[in-house]
Protein backbone atom coordinates (compact mmCIF):
# COMPACT_ATOMS: atom_id res chain seq x y z
CA UNK A 1 0.00 0.00 0.00
CA UNK A 2 1.24 3.12 -0.98
CA UNK A 3 1.73 5.68 2.35
CA UNK A 4 1.29 9.24 1.99
CA UNK A 5 3.75 11.96 1.00
CA UNK A 6 5.18 13.88 2.99
CA UNK A 7 7.55 16.96 1.52
CA UNK A 8 9.12 19.31 3.56
CA UNK A 9 12.26 22.13 2.95
CA UNK A 10 14.68 24.22 3.91
CA UNK A 11 15.46 27.68 2.27
CA UNK A 12 17.90 27.56 -0.32
CA UNK A 13 21.40 29.35 1.01
CA UNK A 14 22.97 31.54 -0.85
CA UNK A 15 26.25 30.47 -1.96
CA UNK A 16 28.10 34.24 -1.35
CA UNK A 17 29.43 33.08 2.37
CA UNK A 18 30.32 30.27 4.62
CA UNK A 19 27.74 28.33 6.24
CA UNK A 20 26.94 29.71 9.59
CA UNK A 21 24.95 28.66 12.73
CA UNK A 22 21.35 30.11 11.07
CA UNK A 23 21.92 27.66 8.28
CA UNK A 24 22.21 24.78 10.54
CA UNK A 25 19.64 25.53 12.67
CA UNK A 26 17.06 25.98 9.72
CA UNK A 27 18.16 22.60 8.20
CA UNK A 28 18.02 21.04 11.72
CA UNK A 29 14.55 21.71 12.32
CA UNK A 30 13.95 20.63 9.25
CA UNK A 31 15.27 17.19 9.42
CA UNK A 32 13.85 16.71 12.79
CA UNK A 33 10.73 16.75 11.53
CA UNK A 34 11.37 15.19 8.52
CA UNK A 35 12.91 12.02 10.44
CA UNK A 36 9.62 12.36 12.61
CA UNK A 37 7.13 11.87 10.04
CA UNK A 38 9.19 9.16 8.02
CA UNK A 39 9.48 7.00 11.76
CA UNK A 40 5.56 8.31 11.60
CA UNK A 41 5.41 6.02 8.48
CA UNK A 42 5.16 8.63 5.96
CA UNK A 43 6.43 9.28 2.70
CA UNK A 44 8.85 12.07 3.12
CA UNK A 45 10.76 14.12 0.56
CA UNK A 46 13.14 16.42 2.25
CA UNK A 47 14.89 18.96 0.55
CA UNK A 48 17.64 21.29 0.56
CA UNK A 49 20.27 23.12 -1.92
CA UNK A 50 21.55 26.56 -2.42
CA UNK A 51 20.69 29.49 -4.15
CA UNK A 52 23.35 30.61 -6.74
CA UNK A 53 21.92 33.45 -9.29
CA UNK A 54 21.58 37.21 -8.67
CA UNK A 55 23.63 40.32 -7.92
CA UNK A 56 25.41 39.36 -4.57
CA UNK A 57 26.57 35.93 -5.92
CA UNK A 58 27.81 37.97 -9.00
CA UNK A 59 29.80 40.10 -6.69
CA UNK A 60 31.38 37.75 -4.41
CA UNK A 61 32.43 35.20 -7.73
CA UNK A 62 33.93 39.44 -8.69
CA UNK A 63 35.49 40.04 -5.77
CA UNK A 64 36.71 36.19 -5.63
CA UNK A 65 38.33 36.75 -8.56
CA UNK A 66 36.66 33.39 -9.80
CA UNK A 67 33.63 33.09 -12.84
CA UNK A 68 30.25 32.74 -10.93
CA UNK A 69 29.72 29.98 -12.14
CA UNK A 70 33.05 28.39 -10.59
CA UNK A 71 32.50 30.40 -7.41
CA UNK A 72 28.75 28.90 -6.98
CA UNK A 73 29.73 25.21 -7.35
CA UNK A 74 32.51 25.35 -5.04
CA UNK A 75 30.44 27.25 -2.49
CA UNK A 76 27.23 24.86 -2.74
CA UNK A 77 29.61 21.96 -2.18
CA UNK A 78 30.32 23.66 1.19
CA UNK A 79 26.56 23.70 1.68
CA UNK A 80 26.57 19.77 0.66
CA UNK A 81 29.15 18.99 3.42
CA UNK A 82 27.23 20.90 6.15
CA UNK A 83 24.35 18.27 5.71
CA UNK A 84 26.51 15.40 6.18
CA UNK A 85 28.57 16.63 8.98
CA UNK A 86 25.18 17.69 10.57
CA UNK A 87 23.94 14.10 9.26
CA UNK A 88 20.88 15.64 7.71
CA UNK A 89 18.60 13.59 6.18
CA UNK A 90 17.70 15.00 3.14
CA UNK A 91 16.38 13.20 -0.42
CA UNK A 92 17.35 15.74 -2.48
CA UNK A 93 19.79 18.68 -2.92
CA UNK A 94 19.02 21.41 -5.39
CA UNK A 95 20.85 23.98 -7.50
CA UNK A 96 19.68 26.64 -9.18
CA UNK A 97 21.78 26.78 -11.30
CA UNK A 98 21.13 23.00 -12.72
CA UNK A 99 18.59 22.79 -15.89
CA UNK A 100 16.28 20.66 -14.38
CA UNK A 101 15.34 24.16 -12.26
CA UNK A 102 15.90 26.28 -15.55
CA UNK A 103 12.67 24.16 -17.32
CA UNK A 104 10.86 24.46 -14.18
CA UNK A 105 11.52 28.64 -13.98
CA UNK A 106 11.13 29.35 -17.53
CA UNK A 107 7.58 27.26 -17.72
CA UNK A 108 6.35 28.73 -14.54
CA UNK A 109 7.49 32.03 -15.57
CA UNK A 110 5.15 31.42 -19.21
CA UNK A 111 2.43 30.44 -17.08
CA UNK A 112 2.77 33.89 -15.45
CA UNK A 113 3.45 35.67 -18.74
CA UNK A 114 0.12 33.68 -20.92
CA UNK A 115 -2.24 34.33 -17.60
CA UNK A 116 -1.47 38.22 -17.98
CA UNK A 117 0.17 38.59 -14.32
CA UNK A 118 3.37 39.53 -15.95
CA UNK A 119 3.80 43.14 -17.43
CA UNK A 120 7.01 45.34 -19.06
CA UNK A 121 7.60 48.15 -17.35
CA UNK A 122 10.55 50.51 -15.77
CA UNK A 123 11.60 49.84 -12.31
CA UNK A 124 12.83 52.95 -10.36
CA UNK A 125 13.55 52.61 -6.83
CA UNK A 126 15.60 51.90 -3.93
CA UNK A 127 17.62 48.25 -4.10
CA UNK A 128 19.37 46.19 -1.23
CA UNK A 129 21.64 43.91 -2.86
CA UNK A 130 22.49 42.31 0.67
CA UNK A 131 18.73 41.47 1.17
CA UNK A 132 18.14 40.60 -2.74
CA UNK A 133 15.26 42.79 -2.13
CA UNK A 134 13.46 46.09 -3.36
CA UNK A 135 12.47 48.88 -0.56
CA UNK A 136 9.92 51.76 -1.09
CA UNK A 137 11.45 55.30 0.27
CA UNK A 138 8.88 54.94 3.11
CA UNK A 139 10.14 51.82 3.98
CA UNK A 140 13.74 53.06 4.83
CA UNK A 141 15.05 54.28 8.25
CA UNK A 142 15.60 57.53 8.58
CA UNK A 143 19.51 56.95 8.21
CA UNK A 144 18.42 55.66 4.61
CA UNK A 145 19.23 51.96 5.06
CA UNK A 146 16.93 49.05 4.54
CA UNK A 147 14.62 47.64 7.59
CA UNK A 148 17.36 45.18 8.03
CA UNK A 149 19.95 47.72 8.22
CA UNK A 150 21.27 46.84 4.99
CA UNK A 151 22.93 49.59 2.42
CA UNK A 152 20.75 50.21 -0.32
CA UNK A 153 21.10 51.66 -3.63
CA UNK A 154 18.70 53.79 -6.47
CA UNK A 155 18.14 51.67 -9.40
CA UNK A 156 16.75 52.54 -12.71
CA UNK A 157 15.58 50.36 -15.04
CA UNK A 158 13.55 48.45 -17.27
CA UNK A 159 11.89 45.61 -15.65
CA UNK A 160 9.15 43.11 -15.94
CA UNK A 161 6.79 43.25 -13.25
CA UNK A 162 4.29 40.76 -11.40
CA UNK A 163 0.80 42.08 -10.84
CA UNK A 164 1.27 41.51 -7.22
CA UNK A 165 -1.39 44.22 -6.15
CA UNK A 166 -4.23 42.22 -7.71
CA UNK A 167 -4.04 39.36 -5.73
CA UNK A 168 -4.06 41.28 -2.10
CA UNK A 169 -7.99 40.52 -1.32
CA UNK A 170 -7.32 36.53 -2.85
CA UNK A 171 -4.73 36.34 -0.43
CA UNK A 172 -5.93 37.61 2.27
CA UNK A 173 -8.84 35.40 1.82
CA UNK A 174 -6.72 32.56 1.47
CA UNK A 175 -4.87 33.24 5.03
CA UNK A 176 -7.97 33.66 6.91
CA UNK A 177 -9.03 30.33 5.37
CA UNK A 178 -5.90 28.56 6.51
CA UNK A 179 -5.11 30.04 10.17
CA UNK A 180 -2.40 27.07 10.58
CA UNK A 181 -0.31 28.75 7.26
CA UNK A 182 2.16 30.31 9.09
CA UNK A 183 3.39 29.29 12.57
CA UNK A 184 4.19 30.65 15.39
CA UNK A 185 0.65 33.01 15.00
CA UNK A 186 2.26 35.95 15.76
CA UNK A 187 4.06 35.86 12.43
CA UNK A 188 0.45 34.81 10.59
CA UNK A 189 -0.53 38.46 11.81
CA UNK A 190 2.11 40.34 10.92
CA UNK A 191 1.49 39.06 7.37
CA UNK A 192 -2.16 39.85 7.20
CA UNK A 193 -1.32 43.25 8.56
CA UNK A 194 1.34 43.57 5.53
CA UNK A 195 -0.58 42.91 3.49
CA UNK A 196 -3.55 44.99 4.31
CA UNK A 197 -1.61 47.59 4.36
CA UNK A 198 -1.72 47.38 0.44
CA UNK A 199 1.06 45.63 -2.24
CA UNK A 200 2.26 46.88 -4.94
CA UNK A 201 3.64 45.04 -8.20
CA UNK A 202 6.70 43.64 -8.06
CA UNK A 203 10.01 43.92 -10.41
CA UNK A 204 10.40 40.41 -11.07
CA UNK A 205 13.67 40.97 -13.64
CA UNK A 206 17.22 42.48 -13.55
CA UNK A 207 19.30 44.47 -16.63
CA UNK A 208 22.33 46.01 -14.90
CA UNK A 209 23.75 42.27 -14.51
CA UNK A 210 23.31 38.28 -15.77
CA UNK A 211 24.04 36.01 -13.02
CA UNK A 212 20.34 34.40 -13.57
CA UNK A 213 18.20 33.03 -15.70
CA UNK A 214 17.05 34.53 -18.71
CA UNK A 215 13.82 35.55 -19.62
CA UNK A 216 12.30 33.25 -22.30
CA UNK A 217 11.79 35.66 -24.99
CA UNK A 218 13.97 38.90 -23.60
CA UNK A 219 17.42 37.42 -23.05
CA UNK A 220 18.65 41.03 -21.96
CA UNK A 221 16.70 40.30 -18.91
CA UNK A 222 17.17 37.61 -15.61
CA UNK A 223 14.80 36.86 -13.61
CA UNK A 224 14.65 38.41 -10.05
CA UNK A 225 16.59 36.57 -7.56
CA UNK A 226 13.26 35.73 -5.58
CA UNK A 227 11.50 34.36 -8.21
CA UNK A 228 14.14 31.81 -9.47
CA UNK A 229 14.82 30.66 -5.72
CA UNK A 230 11.38 30.00 -5.08
CA UNK A 231 10.70 27.98 -7.70
CA UNK A 232 13.21 25.73 -6.35
CA UNK A 233 10.56 24.11 -4.08
CA UNK A 234 8.58 23.39 -7.60
CA UNK A 235 11.66 21.94 -9.34
CA UNK A 236 12.38 19.30 -6.81
CA UNK A 237 8.88 18.26 -7.04
CA UNK A 238 9.43 17.76 -10.78
CA UNK A 239 7.59 20.41 -12.07
CA UNK A 240 6.46 21.13 -14.93
CA UNK A 241 6.06 17.52 -15.04
CA UNK A 242 2.62 17.94 -13.27
CA UNK A 243 1.40 14.92 -13.94
CA UNK A 244 4.45 12.90 -13.03
CA UNK A 245 4.48 10.61 -9.90
CA UNK A 246 6.50 12.93 -7.97
CA UNK A 247 4.62 16.32 -8.37
CA UNK A 248 1.71 14.12 -7.78
CA UNK A 249 2.58 12.36 -4.69
CA UNK A 250 4.59 15.78 -2.92
CA UNK A 251 3.14 18.69 -4.46
CA UNK A 252 1.91 21.00 -2.60
CA UNK A 253 4.55 20.80 -0.26
CA UNK A 254 3.46 20.34 3.45
CA UNK A 255 6.14 22.61 5.16
CA UNK A 256 8.47 25.13 4.29
CA UNK A 257 10.63 25.61 7.03
CA UNK A 258 12.50 29.33 6.81
CA UNK A 259 13.91 32.10 9.39
CA UNK A 260 11.66 35.20 9.69
CA UNK A 261 13.77 37.13 7.51
CA UNK A 262 12.21 35.87 4.56
CA UNK A 263 8.78 35.48 5.48
CA UNK A 264 7.66 38.13 3.42
CA UNK A 265 8.80 36.04 -0.31
CA UNK A 266 7.56 32.62 1.09
CA UNK A 267 3.91 34.45 2.76
CA UNK A 268 3.38 36.59 0.20
CA UNK A 269 5.31 36.57 -2.83
CA UNK A 270 5.25 33.16 -2.90
CA UNK A 271 1.77 32.09 -2.70
CA UNK A 272 0.37 34.98 -5.03
CA UNK A 273 3.01 33.35 -8.05
CA UNK A 274 1.66 29.74 -6.86
CA UNK A 275 -2.38 31.18 -7.25
CA UNK A 276 -1.50 33.25 -10.59
CA UNK A 277 0.06 29.89 -12.26
CA UNK A 278 -3.43 27.80 -10.73
CA UNK A 279 -1.50 26.06 -8.92
CA UNK A 280 -2.02 24.74 -5.37
CA UNK A 281 -0.15 26.09 -2.83
CA UNK A 282 1.93 24.77 0.28
CA UNK A 283 0.17 23.52 3.66
CA UNK A 284 2.45 25.38 6.12
CA UNK A 285 5.38 27.99 6.94
CA UNK A 286 7.31 27.57 9.90
CA UNK A 287 9.05 30.18 10.79
CA UNK A 288 11.88 30.84 12.90
CA UNK A 289 14.05 33.10 15.14
CA UNK A 290 17.71 34.64 14.69
CA UNK A 291 20.63 33.89 16.58
CA UNK A 292 22.81 35.76 18.16
CA UNK A 293 26.26 35.31 19.37
CA UNK A 294 27.00 36.47 22.95
CA UNK A 295 24.03 39.24 23.29
CA UNK A 296 25.45 40.12 19.70
CA UNK A 297 24.13 40.14 15.90
CA UNK A 298 26.29 37.62 13.96
CA UNK A 299 27.56 38.76 10.86
CA UNK A 300 30.75 38.60 8.79
CA UNK A 301 32.08 42.50 9.20
CA UNK A 302 31.56 41.65 13.07
CA UNK A 303 33.92 38.77 12.64
CA UNK A 304 31.72 36.35 15.47
CA UNK A 305 30.16 33.91 12.70
CA UNK A 306 29.46 30.76 14.27
CA UNK A 307 30.64 27.65 12.45
CA UNK A 308 28.76 24.62 13.15
CA UNK A 309 31.25 22.46 11.13
CA UNK A 310 33.94 23.43 14.25
CA UNK A 311 31.07 22.53 16.27
CA UNK A 312 29.96 19.38 14.86
CA UNK A 313 33.39 18.56 14.72
CA UNK A 314 34.47 19.44 18.00
CA UNK A 315 31.45 18.19 19.90
CA UNK A 316 29.72 15.83 17.76
CA UNK A 317 26.76 16.59 15.65
CA UNK A 318 24.09 15.48 18.07
CA UNK A 319 24.79 17.69 20.19
CA UNK A 320 24.91 20.68 18.92
CA UNK A 321 21.05 19.88 17.28
CA UNK A 322 20.59 19.09 20.83
CA UNK A 323 21.05 21.98 21.86
CA UNK A 324 19.97 24.55 19.22
CA UNK A 325 16.38 22.77 19.51
CA UNK A 326 16.35 22.68 23.34
CA UNK A 327 17.18 26.64 23.68
CA UNK A 328 14.15 27.76 22.79
CA UNK A 329 10.44 27.26 20.78
CA UNK A 330 10.89 27.52 16.95
CA UNK A 331 9.96 31.18 16.58
CA UNK A 332 11.97 32.43 19.43
CA UNK A 333 15.51 34.49 19.39
CA UNK A 334 18.35 32.62 20.69
CA UNK A 335 21.48 33.42 22.01
CA UNK A 336 24.68 31.42 21.97
CA UNK A 337 27.60 30.82 24.09
CA UNK A 338 29.74 28.28 24.29
CA UNK A 339 29.52 28.11 28.07
CA UNK A 340 25.68 27.75 28.06
CA UNK A 341 26.37 25.03 25.08
CA UNK A 342 28.59 22.90 26.87
CA UNK A 343 26.76 22.99 30.11
CA UNK A 344 23.25 22.32 28.37
CA UNK A 345 24.56 19.51 26.69
CA UNK A 346 26.76 17.95 30.00
CA UNK A 347 23.59 18.79 32.29
CA UNK A 348 20.92 16.97 29.81
CA UNK A 349 22.76 14.46 27.36
CA UNK A 350 25.21 13.66 30.30
CA UNK A 351 23.68 13.38 33.72
CA UNK A 352 19.98 13.01 32.97
CA UNK A 353 20.08 10.59 30.07
CA UNK A 354 23.36 9.42 29.34
CA UNK A 355 24.12 8.55 33.46
CA UNK A 356 20.14 7.04 33.18
CA UNK A 357 21.09 4.33 30.73
CA UNK A 358 24.63 3.86 32.06
CA UNK A 359 23.39 3.45 35.86
CA UNK A 360 20.62 1.08 34.90
CA UNK A 361 22.60 -1.28 32.36
CA UNK A 362 25.55 -1.72 34.48
CA UNK A 363 23.07 -2.50 37.18
CA UNK A 364 21.59 -4.96 34.68
CA UNK A 365 24.85 -6.61 33.36
CA UNK A 366 26.52 -7.12 37.06
CA UNK A 367 22.93 -8.14 39.08
CA UNK A 368 20.54 -9.54 36.64
CA UNK A 369 22.09 -11.86 34.34
CA UNK A 370 22.76 -9.00 31.49
CA UNK A 371 19.49 -9.52 30.24
CA UNK A 372 16.51 -8.12 29.64
CA UNK A 373 14.71 -8.87 32.99
CA UNK A 374 12.20 -12.11 32.63
CA UNK A 375 8.76 -10.89 34.37
CA UNK A 376 5.85 -13.35 34.81
CA UNK A 377 3.19 -10.62 34.27
CA UNK A 378 3.73 -7.95 31.95
CA UNK A 379 0.65 -5.89 33.70
CA UNK A 380 2.25 -5.32 36.66
CA UNK A 381 5.18 -3.54 34.89
CA UNK A 382 2.70 -1.67 32.61
CA UNK A 383 1.04 -0.67 35.95
CA UNK A 384 4.35 0.90 37.68
CA UNK A 385 3.33 4.89 37.87
CA UNK A 386 6.91 5.54 35.69
CA UNK A 387 5.84 3.27 33.07
CA UNK A 388 2.56 5.07 32.92
CA UNK A 389 4.31 8.16 33.20
CA UNK A 390 6.40 7.26 30.05
CA UNK A 391 3.58 6.41 27.85
CA UNK A 392 1.88 9.32 28.56
CA UNK A 393 5.27 11.40 27.70
CA UNK A 394 5.02 9.33 24.58
CA UNK A 395 1.94 10.73 23.10
CA UNK A 396 2.52 14.39 24.18
CA UNK A 397 5.27 14.25 22.16
CA UNK A 398 3.97 13.21 19.68
CA UNK A 399 1.29 15.28 19.46
CA UNK A 400 3.94 18.04 19.34
CA UNK A 401 6.22 16.73 16.94
CA UNK A 402 2.80 16.61 14.87
CA UNK A 403 2.33 20.34 15.31
CA UNK A 404 6.41 21.29 14.75
CA UNK A 405 6.30 22.23 18.47
CA UNK A 406 10.18 20.41 18.71
CA UNK A 407 10.93 22.01 22.15
CA UNK A 408 7.74 20.88 23.96
CA UNK A 409 8.48 17.76 22.63
CA UNK A 410 12.18 17.37 23.59
CA UNK A 411 10.91 18.78 27.00
CA UNK A 412 8.85 15.74 28.03
CA UNK A 413 12.22 13.44 26.78
CA UNK A 414 13.98 15.47 29.51
CA UNK A 415 10.92 15.60 31.89
CA UNK A 416 11.03 11.16 31.27
CA UNK A 417 14.49 11.14 32.39
CA UNK A 418 14.36 12.89 35.01
CA UNK A 419 11.32 10.61 36.52
CA UNK A 420 13.20 7.64 35.59
CA UNK A 421 15.65 8.65 37.70
CA UNK A 422 14.15 9.62 40.34
CA UNK A 423 12.02 6.38 39.89
CA UNK A 424 15.68 4.19 40.69
CA UNK A 425 16.19 6.30 43.54
CA UNK A 426 13.03 5.85 45.20
CA UNK A 427 13.43 2.19 44.03
CA UNK A 428 16.48 1.49 45.24
CA UNK A 429 17.13 -2.24 43.10
CA UNK A 430 20.16 -2.45 44.63
CA UNK A 431 18.62 -3.48 48.01
CA UNK A 432 15.99 -5.34 46.09
CA UNK A 433 18.42 -7.62 44.90
CA UNK A 434 18.71 -8.95 48.89
CA UNK A 435 15.08 -8.48 49.72
CA UNK A 436 12.80 -8.95 46.96
CA UNK A 437 14.13 -10.14 43.59
CA UNK A 438 11.08 -10.76 41.79
CA UNK A 439 10.23 -7.31 42.31
CA UNK A 440 13.69 -5.98 41.26
CA UNK A 441 13.02 -7.65 37.77
CA UNK A 442 10.20 -5.59 37.34
CA UNK A 443 11.25 -2.86 38.42
CA UNK A 444 14.75 -2.97 36.27
CA UNK A 445 12.01 -4.06 33.70
CA UNK A 446 10.21 -0.98 33.93
CA UNK A 447 13.36 1.52 33.85
CA UNK A 448 14.25 -0.49 30.11
CA UNK A 449 10.97 -0.11 28.88
CA UNK A 450 10.87 4.05 29.75
CA UNK A 451 14.56 4.08 27.97
CA UNK A 452 13.15 2.32 25.01
CA UNK A 453 10.58 4.79 24.95
CA UNK A 454 13.23 7.66 25.57
CA UNK A 455 15.49 6.16 22.87
CA UNK A 456 12.29 6.48 20.04
CA UNK A 457 11.72 9.59 20.72
CA UNK A 458 15.17 10.66 20.45
CA UNK A 459 15.60 9.28 16.81
CA UNK A 460 14.59 12.52 15.64
CA UNK A 461 16.50 14.91 17.37
CA UNK A 462 19.93 13.34 18.14
CA UNK A 463 20.21 10.18 15.69
CA UNK A 464 23.33 8.68 16.70
CA UNK A 465 22.76 9.32 20.49
CA UNK A 466 19.76 7.23 20.49
CA UNK A 467 20.56 4.70 17.84
CA UNK A 468 23.27 4.11 20.53
CA UNK A 469 21.08 4.14 23.44
CA UNK A 470 18.39 1.49 21.54
CA UNK A 471 21.46 -0.66 20.55
CA UNK A 472 21.98 -0.90 24.13
CA UNK A 473 19.10 -2.43 24.91
CA UNK A 474 19.70 -4.92 22.09
CA UNK A 475 16.60 -3.25 19.89
CA UNK A 476 16.89 -3.69 15.73
CA UNK A 477 17.17 0.10 15.12
CA UNK A 478 16.73 -0.92 11.67
CA UNK A 479 13.40 -2.40 12.30
CA UNK A 480 12.05 -0.49 15.47
CA UNK A 481 10.21 3.31 15.15
CA UNK A 482 7.14 4.34 16.52
CA UNK A 483 4.53 1.45 16.50
CA UNK A 484 7.07 -0.76 18.66
CA UNK A 485 6.05 -1.54 22.05
CA UNK A 486 7.79 -3.80 24.36
CA UNK A 487 11.29 -4.97 24.49
CA UNK A 488 11.74 -8.63 24.33
CA UNK A 489 12.17 -10.49 28.11
CA UNK A 490 15.11 -13.02 28.03
CA UNK A 491 17.32 -10.97 25.52
CA UNK A 492 20.82 -11.04 26.19
CA UNK A 493 21.76 -7.39 26.36
CA UNK A 494 25.22 -5.87 25.07
CA UNK A 495 28.24 -5.19 27.30
CA UNK A 496 27.04 -1.22 28.29
CA UNK A 497 28.95 1.33 27.32
CA UNK A 498 29.10 5.01 28.10
CA UNK A 499 26.15 6.84 25.22
CA UNK A 500 27.72 10.03 26.51
CA UNK A 501 30.47 11.19 27.21
CA UNK A 502 30.56 14.94 29.27
CA UNK A 503 32.79 17.73 28.11
CA UNK A 504 35.36 19.86 30.03
CA UNK A 505 34.03 23.34 31.21
N1 LIG B 1 18.58 32.35 -0.44
C1 LIG B 1 17.62 32.83 0.49
C2 LIG B 1 16.50 31.85 0.68
C3 LIG B 1 15.76 31.45 -0.55
S1 LIG B 1 14.54 30.26 -0.22
C4 LIG B 1 13.64 30.15 -1.61
C5 LIG B 1 18.30 33.11 1.83
N2 LIG B 1 19.44 32.47 2.05
S2 LIG B 1 20.35 32.68 3.34
O1 LIG B 1 21.48 31.82 3.12
O2 LIG B 1 20.65 34.06 3.52
O3 LIG B 1 19.57 32.27 4.60
C6 LIG B 1 18.98 31.04 4.75
C7 LIG B 1 18.39 30.81 6.12
O4 LIG B 1 19.33 31.05 7.17
C8 LIG B 1 17.19 31.72 6.41
O5 LIG B 1 16.11 30.91 6.87
C9 LIG B 1 17.67 32.61 7.52
O6 LIG B 1 16.64 32.97 8.39
C10 LIG B 1 18.67 31.73 8.21
N3 LIG B 1 19.59 32.54 9.01
C11 LIG B 1 20.58 33.36 8.57
N4 LIG B 1 21.16 33.95 9.67
C12 LIG B 1 20.54 33.53 10.80
C13 LIG B 1 20.79 33.66 12.18
N5 LIG B 1 21.72 34.45 12.68
N6 LIG B 1 20.01 32.93 13.03
C14 LIG B 1 19.07 32.03 12.57
N7 LIG B 1 18.86 31.87 11.28
C15 LIG B 1 19.39 32.77 10.37
O7 LIG B 1 17.76 33.87 2.61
Amino acid sequence: MSRPGFYITTPIYYVNGEPHIGHAYTSIISDIIARFFRLAGREVKFLTGTDEHGQKVQQAAQAAQMSPSDFAAAASMKFRQLSNILNLSNDDFIRTTEPRHFLAVQALWQKLLDSGNIYLGKYQGWYSVRDEAFYYEQELTPEGLAPSGSTVEWVEEPSYFFKLSVWQDQLLDFYSRHPDFIRPTGRYKEVINFVRSGLHDLSVSRTSFDWGIPIPGDEHHVMYVWLDALTNYLTAAGYPDSSGASYQKFWPADLHVIGKDILRFHAVYWPAFLMAAELPLPQSLLVHGWWTNDGQKISKSLGNVIDPVALAEEFGEDALRYFLIRSMNVGQDGDFTRKSFISRVNTDLGDKIGNLVHRTLVFIAKNAQAQIPVIADIKVAENESLLIIARQKAQLWQAHMQNYELYKALEQVIELAEEANAYIDAQAPWKLRKTDVERMCIVLYTLLEAIHLLGVMLQPFTPKLADNILRMLAVDTATDNLAATTLVCGRALPEPEVVFIKYLT
